[in-house]
């Protein structure tokens, strides 16, 4: 269901956020189209229209999203995992999978917007216990309590003390220094990471403005940004093609 007055409100809130946590060159490119898009069509249109990012396609292949969690339960048990954080959550397909399965976990999602609004949209329509952006915006403390919280990215030091961070197809699309300041808090937090990622980064752009990154985010960039935790293992994805599963302790 549309709800533009959320998405105003994600938007203006943006204004006043730090240059950290603004939009980098490739997102900003694609961000530009997908909000036209959903101010233009609406959610309902949106989700028919291939032309919008695959990622944010809800036609995308369940094992898009099924592969990833069946690789990190090799290296974790679900059952134990009070907390979990994704960065950059599109538009929630991966949460479905695991909320699915493990409905007691206390999800924190964090993104920008317009991705963000999609993304609480979309899980709203599936379970009943989504914690709104509205009332994320003024919390102070992290909630532990089970749910899926829809939080902006600029609120990401909020974080304490988490059981798995989750980033998939998202830090790549990031510049170094900006990758840098997030895994400054995953570093200190969390216990386990799970990464899906480019290793050897992504497309560069022919100048500023145009599709692409200006500076490749690569391993070197997450095992500079972890140096708490052992990579144990790396394979790579079958379907995301091109991109590399990795999980990460804390040593
Ligand atoms: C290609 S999509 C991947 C979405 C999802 N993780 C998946 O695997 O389908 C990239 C995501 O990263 C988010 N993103 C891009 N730059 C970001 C930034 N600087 N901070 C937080 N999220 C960002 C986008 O909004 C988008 O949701």
């Amino acid at each position: 269901m549309d709800d533009r007055a959320l998405l105003k409100l994600m938007l203006k809130d943006r204004k006043n956020i730090q240059n950290i946590y603004k939009p980098t060159n490739y997102w900003a490119c694609y961000e530009r189209k997908m909000l036209f898009q959903i101010w233009l069509f609406g959610l309902k249109k949106l989700q028919k229209r291939e032309s919008i990012l695959s990622a944010f396609s809800y036609t995308t292949p369940f094992e898009r999203f099924m592969l990833p969690y069946d690789y990190c339960h090799k290296h974790i048990d679900f059952t134990q995992i009070n907390t979990l954080v994704e960065l950059g959550s599109g538009c929630g397909r991966q949460v479905e999978i695991i909320k699915k399965r493990h409905p007691n976990i206390c999800f924190l999602l964090f993104d920008m917007p317009p991705a963000l609004y999609v993304c609480e949209q979309y899980l709203k329509s599936i379970f009943p216990d989504v914690v709104s952006y509205r009332e994320t915006r003024d919390m102070t403390t992290m909630p532990r309590k089970k749910g899926i919280y829809i939080f902006g990215n600029w609120k990401f030091p909020i974080i304490k003390n988490i059981d798995l961070f989750w980033n998939a197809a998202s830090f790549q699309e990031m510049e170094p220094g900006v990758v840098a300041n997030y895994l400054k808090y995953v570093n200190k937090e969390a216990k386990n990471v799970f990464l899906q990622e480019r290793m050897e980064g992504k497309e560069l752009a022919i100048k500023k403005g145009k599709c692409g990154v200006l500076k490749k985010t690569t391993i070197e960039d997450y095992k500079r940004g972890l140096p708490d935790f052992k990579l144990v293992d790396t394979s790579p994805s079958v379907i995301t093609k091109g991109c590399t599963n990795s999980f990460w302790k804390k040593d």
